[in-house]
């Protein structure tokens, strides 16, 4: 069975200049711009070193700018769309310095609570930024092509949305994260909360369960559990646990969409061993075509780093055709972080006292 798996790429593209040159524009931006054909004209780093060792694995040693003011000069003069992939606390301060009314895709999260998202929405407002959030899961070819069936109505009505993780992720690889009050939901779940809007949109309620792991004294909670209920009938779990640290065999990392008439298995490969990962899986079963049990679709990518097309996409889309549908937008984003912050409250109230 034939199901779309790709973003919707904009005619005319626009040059990017990336602020931040870590892990994540070296295992995923740079990745998918190459795919999808766009062209990056500038990177800055805080440190600059990390700017050139990038750019000489990708080839863009002219690209390189040892200052941000340089770097928002060449945009000025390309008409190039900013990228930011900073941690959270330091989106602020940038989109201050940058022009008015330039395009920004801004990585998740979008600051470290909802006072911050506040702020990052109303400055993008008050400086005219057409800015949009790097919730890059949606774009996922296991997420497009699980919405081309859905919408083929070959599973039928969507009432129950499952992802469950058991890994063992090596947080350390984020030294930002140290010490951070928040992190499992803020920084992981976070995904599968957007995803779940995008699928079902806003929960009319949600409890939440977020703990630490007793082998930590540095990290913030890394197990978590989420309820998000959608009326009589309908609900989406979050079930995760980054501290399986024992071996690979019962590694677990999926998504499940049950529907009236039918299912979809999603393996999300990344997960397992990070950063090596495994191959996604993409499978469904549907009461309404004639074989009657599970197919695989083979996948044309993955989340990383296919899946880090589709937010640029969508910005680059929306700067072209204004009037488009603008899925990656701040005030979507708005609306996740606001999720978040309702589960961290349901934490903090925490459940009925039994002993
Ligand atoms: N799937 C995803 O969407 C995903 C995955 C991983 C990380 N992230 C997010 O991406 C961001 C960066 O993560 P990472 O894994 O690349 O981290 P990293 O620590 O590897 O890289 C961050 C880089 O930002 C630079 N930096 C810090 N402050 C800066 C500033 N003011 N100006 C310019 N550069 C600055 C650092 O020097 C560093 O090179 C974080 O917000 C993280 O949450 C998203």
């Amino acid at each position: 069975m034939y199901l779309n798996q790709s973003p919707v790429i904009p005619k005319t593209t626009f040059p990017i200049v990336i602020i931040g040159a870590g892990g994540i524009v070296r295992d995923a931006h740079l990745p998918a711009y190459k795919i999808a054909g766009f062209q990056v004209a500038g990177i800055y780093d805080v440190t600059p070193h990390k700017a050139k060792l990038l750019a000489e694995t990708f080839g863009l040693e002219q690209a390189v700018f040892d200052f941000l003011d340089l770097l928002i000069r060449k945009a000025r003069e390309t008409g190039a769309v900013f990228d930011l992939a900073v941690p959270a606390d330091q989106t602020l301060e940038i989109l201050k310095r940058l022009p008015d009314g330039s395009a920004v895709l801004i990585q998740k999260p979008m600051g470290e609570n909802l006072k911050e998202a506040r702020e990052i929405m109303d400055l993008c407002r008050k400086k005219s930024l057409v800015a949009a959030v790097n919730f890059q899961l949606r774009h996922a070819p296991f997420i497009l092509a699980a919405k081309d069936l859905i919408n083929q109505g070959l599973i039928g009505k969507v009432f129950d949305i499952e992802f469950k993780v058991g890994v063992y992720t090596p947080w350390e690889l984020w030294g930002f994260l140290k010490n951070k009050p928040r992190l499992e939901i803020l920084y992981h779940s976070i995904h599968y909360v957007d995803v779940v809007r995008d699928f079902l949109g806003d929960p009319f309620s949600v409890y939440a369960s977020t703990i630490k792991h007793p082998n930590t004294n540095v990290l913030g909670a890394s197990r978590s559990t989420i309820v998000l209920d959608y009326g009589e009938l309908r609900q989406a779990r979050i079930l995760t646990n980054h501290g399986h640290d024992y071996g690979s065999k019962h590694q677990e990392s999926y998504l499940k969409i049950e529907g009236t008439e039918g299912a979809i298995k999603i393996q999300i490969g990344v997960s397992f061993d990070y950063p090596k990962g495994r191959s996604s899986k993409f499978e469904y079963y549907s009461k309404k075509v004639s074989e009657k049990d599970w197919q695989e679709v083979p996948l044309i990518g993955d989340w990383f780093p296919h899946a880090f097309i589709g937010p640029m996409a969508s910005l680059q889309n929306n700067l072209n055709k204004p009037l488009a549908a603008f899925p990656n937008s701040v005030d979507d984003a708005f609306q996740t972080m606001r999720l978040v912050e309702k589960l961290y409250e349901s934490n903090e109230q925490g459940g009925l006292v039994f002993k």
